[in-house]
């Protein structure tokens, strides 16, 4: 039988935690504040920052939303970083991405003090992950290595394929799997847009992590006989229902379902560890600027 991973209820277990890491700050006097900044018209965008504001307020995280129209100039999102980078208040600084063409994207993540930047992609927290040594590690691959661990599922000694090789998900999840210790210690390849015959590479997978934003484009034929299957993609495809598309991820799952061993869903899989994550991340920068020992897994 495939198991179906319930990224919620992971999620659910790692946010008790962060709540007892809020109420140990909070007993301290210091409430973890976290500042996303969204710069764009994009429906998708928008929807993933609310969701991170509602999560701040479900744990008690002093959540503030920061919006800027999406045609003004750069300097007004570099001097609201520079405001918030000067907040003490602030603790982690989210700018979601993308950012508008006009603006350039490097200069953005390399604006946010790397001590705030709970998302992990200012270069510095980047080297630091590489090296071994991450302070925050970024959400989403942080997230799969909770699944991974929450179901019991060994990295180490495995052939970990990771499909796409994005900053946010393809490099950092990669990177991870490749580091001594747990959750990691995996023979890792990256597969991305150029790659040839990336079916043969898919089927060498023990687990696949199909990051490339590309609708269902992991099918069961693709996927090794009791495979760990990890869908990382959320994709809004046209749909006939009330809000006109629905979300399907990179993988075909019915097909995918039937060659697996265990897979994760889309949606109730790997988003929801993301938005775990980031809390978790907030509550450690938090505890990182303030000096308040947290007991963080
Ligand atoms: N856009 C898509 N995923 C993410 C994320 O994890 N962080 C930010 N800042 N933007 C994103």
């Amino acid at each position: 039988m495939t198991r179906i991973i319930d990224g919620n209820a992971i999620a659910s277990d790692i946010e008790a935690d962060v709540q007892a890491s809020v109420e140990t700050l909070r007993d301290a006097g210091v409430q973890p504040g976290l500042a996303t900044v969204l710069m764009s018209d994009d429906g998708a965008s928008e929807t993933y920052v609310s969701m991170k504001q509602q999560a701040c307020d479900d744990l008690g995280i002093d959540g503030r939303h920061h919006e800027i129209d999406a045609d003004a100039p750069a300097d007004d999102l570099f001097d609201r970083i520079d405001d918030l980078n000067a907040d003490e208040s602030v603790h982690g600084i989210l700018v979601q991405m993308p950012v508008p063409d006009h603006v350039e994207k490097r200069a953005v993540l390399e604006r946010i003090d790397p001590e705030k930047d709970v998302d992990g992609f200012h270069p510095e927290n980047v080297g630091r992950l590489v090296a071994g040594n991450a302070r925050y590690k970024p959400c989403t691959p942080h997230g799969v290595q909770k699944i991974l661990a929450a179901e019991g599922i060994e990295t180490e000694g495995k052939e970990a394929v990771v499909v796409g090789r994005s900053d946010i998900v393809g490099k950092p999840m990669a990177n991870l799997f490749i580091q001594y210790g747990d959750g990691g210690n995996a023979t890792t390849t990256v597969c991305h847009s150029r790659t040839d015959d990336l079916a043969a590479k898919t089927r060498e997978a023990d687990i696949l992590v199909a990051a490339a934003g590309v609708p269902e484009m992991i099918d069961g034929e693709m996927v090794k006989e009791g495979a760990t299957v990890i869908d990382v993609g959320i994709n809004r495809v046209d749909a006939d229902t009330e809000k006109g598309y629905e979300l399907v991820g990179d993988v075909d799952f019915e097909s995918a379902k039937a060659k697996a061993g265990a897979i994760t869903p889309v949606p109730g899989g790997v988003g929801p560890l993301t938005i775990a994550m980031l809390l978790y991340n907030t509550v450690k920068a938090a505890s990182r600027q303030s000096g308040v020992g947290v007991d963080l897994a």
